[in-house]
């Protein structure tokens, strides 16, 4: 096949995402947290990302907020949907990575194989998992967004924890129990754990 030539030299080759690290002053890397409804997985994403800011890193965090309302405002919890749901942010993180921005994703993503599906679009290397391993009864009792109480009089269908499975991790990068930790611990825990694998040498 004849080779493509462009007009301008300049123009051989796209940008990657090694222009755009070194841009950046730093690595990319997907931080992956899961967890049940309340385990605190969104609460512990903010907190990382101020502190990798304040760092000067950039990073860009998907939740529940931020994406079950807009991309994904189609799908629900069935089984089907679920996978279709992280498919969907796995690819959209791929995206933020080749910008060289620093992911975080918190999603339920409820089973090995969802998980592993997001490692694999994403690329193992890069994917971090951090298993937000708050006890069911614990998040229970939080119970902020009043969900589990209603799952439990069968006002919602296939609550994860309730009337739909969750399957624990079987080989998390990091497990955060946050009935037993602080956010603060949490957090240190993970900047030691991310920090390593961000900054430029
Ligand atoms: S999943 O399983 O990864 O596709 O779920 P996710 O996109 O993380 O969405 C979980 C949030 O949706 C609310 N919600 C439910 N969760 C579980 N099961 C059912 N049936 C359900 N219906 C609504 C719930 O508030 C979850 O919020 P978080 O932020 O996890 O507490």
């Amino acid at each position: 096949m004849e080779e493509k030539k462009h007009i301008y030299p300049i123009f051989d080759r796209m940008l990657d995402r090694r222009d755009k690290e070194e841009l950046l002053g730093q690595h990319s890397v997907m931080i992956w947290f899961t967890g049940l409804s309340g385990s605190g997985k969104s609460t512990i994403a903010i907190a990382l990302e101020r502190e990798l800011h304040k760092r000067g890193l950039l990073c860009r965090i998907l939740d529940g907020d931020n994406i079950r309302s807009g991309i994904n405002n189609n799908l629900g919890f069935t089984e089907t949907d679920r996978v279709e749901n992280i498919r969907r942010i796995a690819e959209v993180s791929k995206l933020f990575l080749d910008s060289g921005i620093i992911t975080i994703a918190a999603f339920i993503s409820p089973n090995n194989d969802i998980r592993e599906m997001a490692a694999e679009i994403i690329g193992k290397d890069d994917f971090l998992e951090i298993f937000v391993s708050t006890p069911l009864a614990e998040c229970e009792k939080r119970d902020v967004k009043g969900l589990y109480a209603k799952a439990r009089r069968g006002e919602i269908q296939n609550f994860t924890g309730i009337s739909a499975p969750f399957e624990t991790p079987c080989n998390p990068a990091l497990s955060l129990d946050t009935s037993e930790l602080s956010l603060e611990e949490s957090v240190n825990r993970l900047l030691e754990l991310v920090l390593p694998r961000v900054c430029l040498d």
